[in-house]
């Protein structure tokens, strides 16, 4: 078979190119550069089925379509309001020359920043179920870039700070996976729209090219990664090119390679920011399990609801409401039991007190990895949480694995996610999901999928045996897990040194850096983290109080990975703007430029910044509020202790204030 010639497509300002072709055993390769510049070399594409033959070389291309779309569509709630959809596409049909005439479309989809390619499976006679064992989908980079990794198939899931080594030495990493290359160009690789399909993991070969590694049915011994049948697509493997670490940010790359809303009317679905009875349970000060210590008794719960209220917080997390959280809970999963209260809290009338008084009960799904006992009984739980008005649940899946036998992130748990989150929409609930399979965009179809964890977030500063979160941790995530969504970190603890488990517990930022992770760290979902009585009385928590979720815009002021970053975010219902400016372990003067602001419009700026003396490990409760007036000529430089921030709120100045 001649080799064929090269068909290539470009993003629509011409800067990326990918150019797919079939060598002479007819296997199909694609190469992608940006500016002229090799980003990945010919990579392969293909499959290796279980008990069909494989599906990766004797291709001849049987049509070709290549077509432009060019849409702005407008996010329910979101970190931006809207959201450009301009991309060029190439469909490349190809189907095996001889025998089984088995046949397979590769998708690209080329966007200004990035791209996204994917297979589809249509319907035929010689392919009808399979069951994938390896997608050969590789990405070849040209040379040995860095790369900011966590490790996939450990313990604690996507919770670990990230390392930084070259592409050369990785092993098996979750995406996303971002990269700086020598040139200074950044690069991200992830998926889109991830249902029906196991996770990617990026597995090392160790040279500068990684290959796709769908995560497996664990309890099957063949080691199965995805069960389909014909009609079926793959997620959408997508790789961000970004001249500055913070366009990645801004990049809606992931977004865009969903599907539109599904769900129609979302007007039930409203982001919010909340407290809990949940920092004190992880301090130690009160328990999950019944007993003198009981967290969530009806009293408790009472005062947290009253303090939200009059502080104008839209929610408040109960967890260990219900029977399940006695002995070990960890290692005793299928006691929980959704729709039984313990005696000391009475449901129905905190939740009755919370609608009275304004505020959302955020229900809580703990179920330990035990996904079976929760299957038999979430549907009556979602039907118990939404007769008595509760809108949002915070599900969770802490174990190692699941059921005992399943990864969090393989196809069964793509799959029971997908159940909840339907589930969900059908009693109009709005859902934060800790221990998740990662984020793939799925928010834009599904809207009320509206936070997660998936992150080493603040409570590991309360027990982790290794001290907590480094410094450099929150300047890292934003250019990492923060590409592929929303993150349910839990920022804004005041008191930031305590009794823990372990003595070095602490949380190693300054306060002022605290507040800052409020505008960095998105979530449509904020919790305020630390415990009303921490919050009582300290002039800082008006900067918690204000501080909204919802945005009309989002905008990158400055950034390296792993060292500073500066984020300004425009309030979706006032002229406000919001900024928060974060530093690793280093103190750092960042100058910042206020251009985006509106034209003949004075601001009053409130800056919350680092005292002077402030430092996170020696005075991290240090810090001062001033105010300055701003308009977008001005020019502020902000001074970060090391472990500091600094947090601003713009709002257009008022006859009193000139
Ligand atoms: C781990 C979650 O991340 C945390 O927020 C929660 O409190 C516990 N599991 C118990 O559900």
């Amino acid at each position: 078979m001649p080799a064929q010639p090269d068909y290539t497509v470009n993003s629509p300002d011409g800067q990326i190119q990918v150019a797919f072709s079939l060598d002479e055993s007819g296997a199909p390769t694609y190469e992608v550069s940006y500016k002229e510049q090799t980003i990945l070399e010919p990579s392969r594409l293909g499959f290796v089925f279980l008990s069909d033959p494989p599906l990766n070389m004797g291709f001849v291309l049987k049509d070709i379509r290549c077509s432009t779309f060019d849409e702005t569509w407008e996010q329910p709630w979101g970190e931006v309001r809207y959201v450009r959809e301009h991309y060029n596409e190439m469909r490349l049909h190809l189907q095996e020359e001889s025998y089984l005439k088995r046949e397979f479309i590769v998708v690209f989809r080329l966007f200004d920043d990035g791209l996204g390619f994917r297979y589809e499976f249509p319907e035929q006679p010689n392919l009808t179920d399979f069951q994938i064992i390896d997608e050969l989908t590789e990405f070849n980079f040209a040379a040995d870039h860095k790369a900011w990794w966590i490790p996939a198939y450990r313990e604690h899931r996507y919770e670990y700070q990230y390392q930084r080594s070259p592409v050369s030495l990785l092993k098996k990493v979750h995406t996303p996976l971002t990269l700086e290359t020598a040139a200074g160009l950044y690069l991200a690789i992830h998926e889109a729209g991830l249902t029906d399909y196991a996770s990617m993991v990026l597995a090392g070969t160790g040279k500068h090219a990684l290959e796709c590694e769908l995560v497996p049915w664990r309890a099957d011994a063949d080691a199965v990664k995805v069960k389909a049948a014909t009609p079926h697509r793959t997620p959408w493997r997508t790789l961000q090119i970004a001249e500055t670490p913070g366009e990645l940010i801004t990049s809606y790359l992931t977004l865009n390679l969903n599907e539109p809303n599904a769900l129609g009317d979302v007007s039930w679905v409203r982001p919010g920011k909340y407290i809990g009875i949940w920092w004190a349970i992880h301090l130690r000060h009160y328990s999950w399990s019944s007993g003198p210590n009981h967290g969530a008794t009806t009293e408790n719960a009472k005062r947290y609801i009253d303090f939200a209220a009059e502080h104008g917080f839209d929610g408040m997390l109960v967890e260990g409401w219900n029977l399940g959280w006695d002995g070990d809970w960890y290692n005793s999963k299928d006691a929980f039991d959704f729709t039984t209260a313990y005696p000391d809290f009475d449901l129905e009338e905190v939740a009755r007190y919370a609608r009275e008084k304004g505020v959302r009960l955020i229900g809580h799904h703990e179920t330990g990895g035990d996904v079976l006992n929760y299957e038999r009984q979430m549907a009556e739980a979602f039907a118990l949480y939404e007769s008595l008005g509760v809108n949002t649940v915070k599900t969770g899946y802490a174990s190692v694995l699941i059921d005992g036998a399943e990864w969090h992130h393989g196809q069964r748990m793509v799959e029971h996610h997908q159940e909840v989150v339907e589930l969900a929409a059908q009693h109009k609930v709005m859902l934060d999901v800790h221990e998740p399979v990662k984020d793939t965009g799925l928010r834009r179809t599904y809207p009320n999928l509206m936070t997660r964890e998936g992150v080493r977030g603040m409570e590991w500063n309360a027990w982790s045996q290794d001290g907590g979160n480094t410094p450099e941790h929150t300047t890292v995530i934003p250019f990492t897990r923060m590409l592929s969504g929303p993150m349910d970190y839990t920022p804004g603890i005041f008191d930031l040194i305590y009794q823990g488990r372990y003595a070095d517990n602490r949380v190693r930022t300054t306060l002022a850096k605290q507040l800052a992770l409020m505008v960095v760290l998105y979530s449509p979902l904020q919790m305020a983290a630390d415990m009303p009585e921490n919050y009582e009385g300290h002039p800082a928590f008006q900067f918690v109080i204000d501080v909204p979720v919802d945005w009309e815009e989002t905008l990158v002021l400055n950034g390296e990975i792993g060292e500073y970053v500066t984020i300004a975010r425009k309030d979706r219902h006032s002229q406000d703007w919001y900024i928060g400016a974060i530093t690793d372990e280093n103190g750092r003067l960042l100058k910042i430029e206020f251009s985006f602001l509106e034209p003949d419009v004075k601001y009053v700026a409130e800056i919350y910044a680092d005292g002077p003396d402030a430092d996170w490990e020696t005075n991290p409760r240090s810090y001062e509020i001033r105010q300055e007036f701003v308009d977008r000529g001005t020019t502020m430089k902000l001074e970060l202790a090391p472990g500091g921030g600094q947090a601003i709120r713009l709002r257009p100045a008022a006859e009193g204030d000139l």
